[in-house]
C-alpha cells in the first residue's frame, strides 16, 4: 500500500512509523483530560512511541488525534526521508547541508486532492466538531493548532509565509492564532490591519511532519517555507488554493480552514502549557479568525506537537536542527575549530547550548561562547551556554558537568550578559508583559589555554590501551 502513496502525506510517513511498530492506538480516551493525560506520561522520557488516538468519547469513530510525533529521533529521520537508525550526531550534519545548500522547489498547484473530501462553507462551518484535545489539565481550553501551519501572503510582495503559531477553537466559526512579536505571520497581518484591510489566513491542522517542522524553524523574512519544504521532498509540495482567500494549502492536509482577522477584533486565549514547563503567560486577548471554509479528509487525523516540561514534542526536533544552526553561524563569524554543538533538551533545546571546541589561542573559548548565546540560532531564550574542549562529549551531560566542575574558573570564566532576546513564556523574562528580555550566563569550563601543557592529564586509560584491553578481555567487560 505505502508504494502507491504520495511521499508528501502524512499517512506516508504514518505507515513507515507502523512497518517500524512506534506507534501504540489508544482508543476511548476522553478529550479533556485523559488524552493529555497519557501523552505528558509518554513524554517524559524521548523514544517512545507516538500515540494516536481513536474512539474518543462523544465523537465519531475514525476522527483521531496523533501526537507524541517528533520525539524519537527514528521518526525525525523517517520525516526527512533519511537514513531511520542514523544517530543525532548524524542528524545535525544532515541539518548542517541543508541550510548551507538550501535546496528549494517552489509549491505546485493542483486542481484536486484528499482534503477537498469534505467541504464546508458559511453558516455550514463547525470547527468543534473535531474531538480536539484539552492538552494540560490548566488549559483555557482546546488548541487545534499546535503541529500547524498557518497561511499568511505579504499584501506587498506576494511572499507567503507558513508558522506554527498555536490555534484555539472558541465557536463554530471562531479560532484565535497567538503570534509573539517578531514572528512573520504578526508582521504580515499588520500590514493589512495598518492599511484598514482584514488579513486573510489559511490554518492547517494535520500534514505531513517534514512540511510541519519548517513551519516551526527560522526561515528568513521574505523566504517561504513552502519552497524549503519541497527542498526536503525533492519536489514541489502539492498544493491547492482555498477558495475565499485563494491561500496556497497542502493537498493532502488532514483539516484545513481559513478566514480573516479583522483589525482589533481579538478574544481572550489561553492559557496553554507551554515549551519551558510552565502555563506562562495566563490568559490575554489575541487576533479572532473569524472562518469561512473548512475542509478535511475523510477519518481526519489532528495532529499535536504538544509543548510541556521539557523535553517535549514541541521543542525536541528543534535541537538537532539548533545545533546545526548555532555550529554554521559560529563558523560564519569565524569561529574556527568548532568540534560539536549541543542544545539540551531539558532546557527546550534553547535554554542551554554547549559548544565543544579545539583551542587554537588565548581567548577562542570566550569567543565561541559569547557568539553561541548571541547569534541569531542562540540567542532567542538562552539561560546558559558552556563551552567545553574537544576531549568532552557536549551530548553527554555527565562529561559536561565534569569539565564545569574541574576546568572552570569563576574568577575568568564566567559572564553573566544582561538584556538578551527572550520571550513572555520563560518564566525569568525581566517583566513578561513590558520588557521580554532575559540575563543569562556563558561559562568557559575548557582548560586555561595559557595552562594547557601543564594541566593534569585525564585519569583514564589511552585509546591505544582501551583496544588492546578490549580485544583481550572482551568476555569480562560490560557491554556498552
Ligand atoms: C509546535 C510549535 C508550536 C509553536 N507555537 C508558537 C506560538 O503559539 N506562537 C509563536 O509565536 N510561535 C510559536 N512557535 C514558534 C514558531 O513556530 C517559530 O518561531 C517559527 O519560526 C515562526 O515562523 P516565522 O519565522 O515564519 O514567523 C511554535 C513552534 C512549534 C514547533
Amino acid at each position: 500500500m505505502i508504494a502507491n502513496m504520495s511521499k508528501q502525506d502524512l499517512r506516508f510517513w504514518l505507515a513507515q512509523v507502523e512497518e517500524s511498530r512506534d506507534v501504540t492506538h489508544i482508543r476511548g480516551a476522553d478529550r479533556d483530560e485523559e488524552i493529555g493525560g497519557v501523552l505528558d506520561l509518554s513524554m517524559r522520557k524521548m523514544g517512545n512511541p507516538a500515540l494516536m488516538f481513536d474512539e474518543v468519547p462523544g465523537f465519531a469513530k475514525g476522527q483521531r488525534v496523533l501526537a507524541n510525533i517528533l520525539t524519537s529521533t527514528q521518526r525525525i529521520n523517517q520525516a526527512l526521508g533519511i537514513k531511520a537508525t542514523g544517530s543525532e550526531m548524524e542528524l545535525i550534519q544532515w541539518w548542517r547541508s541543508y541550510m548551507r545548500n538550501a535546496p528549494t522547489h517552489k509549491p505546485r498547484t493542483v486542481n484536486g486532492g484528499p482534503v477537498l473530501e469534505n467541504v464546508e462553507e458559511g453558516a455550514k462551518v463547525d470547527i468543534l466538531k473535531f474531538p480536539t484535545p484539552k492538552w494540560h489539565e490548566h488549559d483555557g481550553g482546546y488548541f487545534i493548532g499546535t503541529a500547524c501551519l498557518v497561511i499568511m501572503k505579504d499584501p506587498d510582495t506576494g511572499w507567503v509565509n507558513y508558522g506554527a503559531y498555536r490555534v484555539q477553537v472558541h465557536e463554530p466559526r471562531v479560532a484565535t492564532v497567538m503570534m509573539s512579536p517578531g514572528k512573520h505571520g504578526r508582521l504580515i497581518m499588520r500590514k493589512f490591519h495598518e492599511r484598514g484591510e482584514p488579513c486573510p489566513v489559511a490554518v492547517v491542522a494535520g500534514v505531513h511532519p517534514a512540511i510541519f517542522m519548517l513551519a516551526g524553524l527560522e526561515v528568513a523574512y521574505g523566504k517561504s517555507e513552502y519552497d524549503a519544504a519541497g527542498g526536503i521532498f525533492g519536489e514541489p509540495v502539492e498544493v491547492i488554493a482555498m477558495p475565499k482567500t485563494g491561500l496556497p494549502v497542502p493537498s493532502y492536509s488532514e483539516i484545513a480552514f481559513e478566514g480573516y482577522i479583522h483589525p482589533n477584533d481579538e478574544v481572550l486565549e489561553g492559557p496553554l502549557g507551554e515549551w519551558t514547563g510552565y502555563y506562562a503567560g495566563g490568559q490575554r486577548p489575541e487576533p479572532a479568525i473569524r472562518i469561512e471554509t473548512l475542509m478535511y479528509r475523510n477519518d481526519p487525523i489532528i495532529v499535536g506537537a504538544i509543548p510541556a516540561v521539557p523535553p517535549n514534542d514541541n521543542t525536541f526536533y528543534l535541537g538537532t536542527y539548533r545545533c546545526g544552526a548555532i555550529w554554521n553561524q559560529l563558523e560564519a563569524a569565524g569561529v574556527p575549530e568548532i568540534k560539536g554543538v549541543w542544545t539540551h533538551e531539558a532546557g527546550g533545546s534553547r535554554m542551554w547550548t554547549t559548544v565543544a571546541i579545539k583551542q587554537l589561542y588565548g581567548g577562542h573559548s570566550k569567543q565561541a561562547g559569547l557568539i553561541a548565546s548571541q547569534c541569531h540560532a542562540g540567542a532567542y531564550a538562552n539561560r546558559w551556554t558552556v563551552v567545553v574542549d574537544d576531549d568532552i562529549d557536549p551530548t553527554s551531560i555527565n562529561d559536561v558537568i565534569w569539565a564545569m566542575c574541574t576546568r572552570f574558573d569563576p574568577r575568568e570564566g564566567m559572564e553573566i550578559i544582561r538584556g538578551c532576546w527572550s520571550t513572555h513564556l520563560d518564566p525569568m523574562c525581566y517583566d513578561g508583559d513590558t520588557d521580554r528580555r532575559n540575563a543569562r550566563v556563558v561559562i568557559d569550563a575548557c582548560r586555561p589555554f595559557n595552562r594547557r601543557d601543564t594541566f593534569p592529564i585525564v585519569a583514564r586509560s589511552s585509546k591505544a590501551l582501551d583496544d588492546r584491553i578490549k580485544a583481550k578481555w572482551s568476555h569480562v567487560l560490560p557491554k556498552s
